[in-house]
């Protein structure tokens, strides 16, 4: 049976460095552990080796290079290098089709590649978000293929990545693990493996299956209370009441184990994972012939949040005597979220894409994206500079709010005097919205005034 080496600390193969592995393999890494990453894009990898992490994670790019020089991470595109290791973690990605169902090449070819090299006694632990039962009817029967058994000659585990865009580093050490085993001693296995690696606690469940679906209801969760935040968003707007005064007077009465804890409503929920595992959910159902109302639902709402904000922008604009055509709006942040320069399904793009068809004159800017990224993804180049960005501007639209876009002084920007500001992200601290009214400007907010 599997056993983890007691006498040193296990080696891991890490397949799949993206943003999750690459995560996982520096923080293993840096904890003393030998780790390789296999990817097949090769200019991951090339620029790598020229010192060039291309993952916008605070913290992550200093930590790779540091743990590569070191000799504990090294990266690769041959797979031989799951050869050597104890444990291989797969964290390919998973993403979805446009009928909801779980685009698993990646995943088919890792596992065939991994189950002509599988040697008695490894740990195999996925990643990878998947449909529940794809650990147990996709990767085991891959795996097996190569005339080892699972559970008896290797361990197989389920152990759902959960850390969030912008904190991952921090989450890694201190999230608990989800754990589903295809054995017990496959749960066992890997459950002591994280403890020892990452030195987390772990929360065992009786199958890969559980495992497999607490991931989806964490984003399924997520993405449901965004909805919600975002309809009361406009809910509040209908009697001209400010949205987070009665998010945050509703969310302190206890329920349950915690407390109401209603997010915050935005300009929409973008990422590679909030806008496909909730299709995961409703597809997974839909096959067993249930529907699954919620998923959608939420999916509905939240992406209709970027038209409604363009429309704001609109409507504000014209209540300031700015026609639409021509109207120039500087929307700053592109990316999908607040401090995170990853441009995934990002929601900044359809409501640029409905400024432009209403006529506005867009500028961009965002200090943390890819810039080539950037233009491909948007279509125009965008600005070097706030100041760029905002000059003779009727709107500046803060649509991501990374640091340098905090505690902007709107007095001293070269707006096209008095002019909309948007807070798309619901953050403008109250000092900050005196500061922009004081400038003679006017702030809206979604779900705020
Ligand atoms: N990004 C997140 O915040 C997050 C959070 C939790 C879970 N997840 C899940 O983790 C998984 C990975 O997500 P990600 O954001 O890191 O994806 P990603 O697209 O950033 O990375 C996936 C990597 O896998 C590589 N790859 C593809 N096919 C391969 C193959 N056959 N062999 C080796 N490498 C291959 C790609 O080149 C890429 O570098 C997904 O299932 C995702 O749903 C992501």
């Amino acid at each position: 049976m599997p056993v983890l080496p007691d006498d040193r600390p296990p080696t891991v193969a890490v397949v799949g460095f993206g943003y999750v592995g690459s995560c996982l393999s520096a923080a293993l890494a840096d904890r003393g552990l030998d780790v390789v990453g296999v990817d097949t894009d090769a200019e991951l990898v090339a620029e790598l080796g020229r010192g060039y992490c291309r993952f916008q994670e605070s913290g992550l790019s200093e930590l790779v290079l540091r743990t590569m020089a070191a000799g504990r991470l090294r990266v690769t595109t041959d797979y031989a290098a799951l050869d050597d290791a104890d444990v291989v973690v797969i964290a390919v990605g998973t993403p979805v089709r446009a009928d909801g169902s779980l685009a698993d090449e990646a995943l088919r070819e890792v596992c065939a590649e991994l189950g002509r090299r599988l040697r008695p006694g490894r740990l195999v632990v996925l990643k990878s978000t998947v449909s529940p039962g794809t650990t147990r009817n996709l990767v085991l029967p891959l795996l097996e293929k190569g005339g080892l058994t699972g559970g008896r000659d290797f361990a197989l585990a389920f152990t759902p990545e959960r850390l969030a865009e912008g904190a991952a580093l921090r989450e890694l050490s201190t999230f608990p693990i989800v754990v589903g085993g295809l054995d017990e001693e496959s749960a066992r296995t890997a459950a002591e493996f994280w403890q020892r690696s990452l030195g987390v606690a772990t929360i065992g469940l009786g199958s890969l299956e559980a495992a497999e679906i607490v991931k989806l209801a964490d984003n399924w969760w997520i993405d449901l209370n965004i909805a919600l935040a975002n309809e009361l968003a406009v809910f509040c707007d209908l009697f001209e009441v400010d949205v987070l005064d009665v998010i945050s007077a509703a969310n302190t009465i206890a329920k349950g184990n915690g407390q109401v804890n209603i997010l915050t409503p935005g300009v929409g929920v973008g990422g590679s994972c909030l806008t496909k595992d909730p299709w995961m959910v409703w597809r997974a159902a839909r096959e067993r012939g249930v529907d699954i109302r919620t998923a959608p639902v939420a999916r509905e709402v939240n992406a209709a949040m970027p038209a409604h904000t363009a429309g704001l922008i609109l409507r504000e604009l014209e209540l300031l005597g700015r026609h639409p055509v021509g109207a120039r709006v500087a929307v700053l942040g592109l990316s999908f979220k607040s401090g995170s320069g990853d441009l995934r399904a990002t929601p900044v793009l359809d409501a640029v894409r409905a400024l432009t068809a209403a006529g506005a004159e867009v500028r961009l800017y965002d200090p943390l994206v890819d810039r080539e990224a950037a233009t491909a993804l948007f279509g125009s180049e965008p600005e070097r500079s706030v100041a760029d960005a905002v000059r003779d501007a009727d709107c500046v639209a803060v649509l991501a709010r990374h640091p340098e876009l905090e505690g902007l002084d709107y007095g001293a920007l070269p707006l096209a005097g008095r002019a909309l500001v948007l807070d798309g992200r619901d953050c403008f601290s109250g000092a900050e919205i005196e500061s922009v009214r004081r400038a003679g400007h006017v702030y809206r907010g979604i779900g705020r005034r």
